[in-house]
């Protein structure tokens, strides 16, 4: 009986492996930037947003640990994690809308719940900065700091963007020198705006804006002097 069971044990391992969990794909997935089905992206859902208290980068999107048991999202503007993710795949990621029923969809919310709720289950708050002012400069080494743990991963190293995620994510701040000059504000001015409100308010193209729950004034400034504008 024993002897028998080896090759039994066997076929029903080789079945589990042949079909990873739904869980296990879901977590392939939300590091992969084929989620997104546009050719031209190049983020993942990881690039913005952190699953353990270990990563400690500034990402705009902040963790989703507890995320399916919040009560709402976007700071209230969205009510479903669905419609949530949906801004996501939209607005950073060129891609189509989720549908409810699609497979891997429901793969990366097995990830998600597997994530457990263990830092909390309310609604994260989402401060956006609505009107654009220029704030007081600080400390240049807490603002390499902070380059590295919000912007690095997508603008590589600033003057140059050697190790830029993607060319489209264009070399800081030198990028906005030229429109800065076009349309007569200080260029520090014009990166703090496009820090707060990345794609929205019209401003186009793909980068998240950082609330100031994920980026304080404070680090900013400190951003901003290590930029050197
Ligand atoms: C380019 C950056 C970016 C990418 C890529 C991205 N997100 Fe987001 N996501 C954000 C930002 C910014 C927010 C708003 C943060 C907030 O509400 O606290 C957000 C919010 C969310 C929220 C709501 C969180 C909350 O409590 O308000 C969910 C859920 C979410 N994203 C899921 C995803 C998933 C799943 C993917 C991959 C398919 C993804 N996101 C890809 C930036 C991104
Ligand atoms: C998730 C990737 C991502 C992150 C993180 C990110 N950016 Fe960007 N950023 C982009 C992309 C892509 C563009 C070009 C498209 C656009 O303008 O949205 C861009 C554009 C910009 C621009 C506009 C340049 C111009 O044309 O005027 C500035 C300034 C900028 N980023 C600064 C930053 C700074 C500073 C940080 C860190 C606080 C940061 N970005 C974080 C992806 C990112």
């Amino acid at each position: 009986m024993t002897r028998s069971l080896a090759p039994v044990l066997a076929t029903l391992l080789a079945a589990a492996c042949a079909q990873p969990a739904a869980r296990d794909v879901g977590e392939q997935l939300f590091h992969d930037p084929r989620f997104s089905l546009s050719e031209t992206n190049p983020f993942a859902c990881a690039t913005c947003h952190s699953v353990s208290p270990d990563d400690t980068r500034l990402v705009a999107g902040g963790s989703l640990v507890g995320a399916v048991a919040r009560p709402s999202f976007w700071g209230g503007f969205e009510t479903t994690m669905l419609d949530a993710t949906n801004v996501c795949l939209t607005r950073f990621m060129r891609g189509g809308l989720l549908t409810r029923d699609e497979p891997r969809g429901r793969a990366l919310y097995e990830y998600l719940a597997s994530l457990g709720t263990a830092s909390g289950t309310e609604a994260v708050p989402f401060t956006v900065v609505e009107n654009t002012t220029n704030i007081d400069r600080g400390d240049d080494a807490r603002g390499e700091e902070v380059w590295q743990l919000a912007c690095a991963d997508c603008h590589g190293a600033p003057h140059t963007g050697e190790g830029q995620l993607h060319p489209s994510a264009v070399v800081v701040p030198e990028a906005s020198e030229a429109f800065a000059t076009s349309v007569g504000y200080e260029t520090g001015v014009v990166v703090i705006e496009k820090i707060r409100h990345g794609v929205f308010f019209n401003i186009g193209g793909t980068m998240p804006p950082s609330s100031l729950e994920v980026l304080s004034d404070e680090d900013l400034g400190a951003l901003l002097s290590f930029l050197g504008v």
